[in-house]
């Protein structure tokens, strides 16, 4: 956690590249999402939006941008900024009710919650035919899970933003969406990170990386492998 209490919180830029272009491809899928809802289909209401069917394709091409982006957020999430997510004594900590770390513990459960909502999303949004909803076919599996993976996404990015607020205020909030950084962390370093990188390549480190297997690590397997089979499957799907 950034020390808030002497200088404003910071976030690695890297970072707020990342999580910012997710989450607002993700937002703008979700809005258009809903308006596609409400165009095709309204069976849980319906609000007094225009009808719009090309509505259809920008969210699939929002959700597309989602899928696109998110490998790279994960990677980052899981591995740089890996405290912010669940640790190996969550589970201990989260019977500390109502403490500090409780809260600490919360949050990071719900942002790896909020990666696992959005592989959900994508994937089955992946799974979905663009021609269902044209054709009035509204009872897809495909498609109820489609709907589901909305309303999931909606409430962990609600708790995702409350628990932010309660951990570190406006302050955090504000830290992850302003454009300014420090000078260790320019762009223009990272060409020579890049170059560098194979040098201080540690097959050790990746080696370790192989042998423990925490939960924290299957859960990154799980999410990486879910978006390359959202993919196979897509175009497995289009071929036959
Ligand atoms: C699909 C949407 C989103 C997902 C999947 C998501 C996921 C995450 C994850 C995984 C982290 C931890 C980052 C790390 O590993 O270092 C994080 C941090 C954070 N997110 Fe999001 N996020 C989303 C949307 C948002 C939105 C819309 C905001 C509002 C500005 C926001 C505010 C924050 C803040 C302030 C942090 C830093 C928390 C801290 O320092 O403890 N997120 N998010
Ligand atoms: C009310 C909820 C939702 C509805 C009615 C809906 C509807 C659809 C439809 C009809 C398609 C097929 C159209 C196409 O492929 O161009 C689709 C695809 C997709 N959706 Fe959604 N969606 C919803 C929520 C979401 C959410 C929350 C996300 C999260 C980012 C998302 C991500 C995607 C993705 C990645 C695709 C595949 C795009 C592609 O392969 O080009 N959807 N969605």
């Amino acid at each position: 956690m950034m020390p808030t209490k002497f200088s404003h919180p910071y976030q690695p830029l890297l970072l707020r590249i990342l999580h910012g272009l997710t989450s607002l491809f993700a937002i703008a899928a979700i809005i258009t999402a809903f308006w596609t809802y409400n165009t095709y289909d309204g069976r849980w209401g319906q609000v007094a939006l225009p009808k719009f069917p090309e509505i259809e394709g920008i969210h699939g091409t929002f959700g597309l941008w989602t899928l696109l982006i998110f490998p790279f957020f994960v990677v980052y999430a899981f591995h740089r900024g890996q405290r912010r997510l669940i640790q190996s004594d969550s589970l201990k900590k989260i019977t500390r009710f109502g403490q500090p770390i409780w809260w600490y513990t919360v949050h990071r459960s719900i942002n790896t919650l909020s990666i696992l909502a959005l592989t959900f999303a994508v994937f089955s949004g992946k799974m979905m035919n663009e021609k269902w909803l044209p054709q009035g076919e509204l009872n897809h599996i495909w498609y109820y899970a489609h709907l589901i993976s909305w309303l999931i996404l909606v409430i962990f990015i609600a708790l995702h933003l409350l628990m932010s607020v309660k951990v570190g205020g406006i302050p955090l909030i504000l830290s992850m969406i302003n454009w300014q950084f420090r000078s260790q962390d320019s762009p223009t370093l990272w060409c020579k990170h890049i170059t560098n990188w194979p040098s201080n390549f540690d097959h050790a480190i990746v080696k370790q990386w192989f042998l423990s297997l925490s939960t924290l690590k299957i859960i990154e397997i799980f999410v990486l492998i879910s978006i390359v089979l959202a993919w196979v499957i897509s175009i497995i799907k289009e071929i036959i």
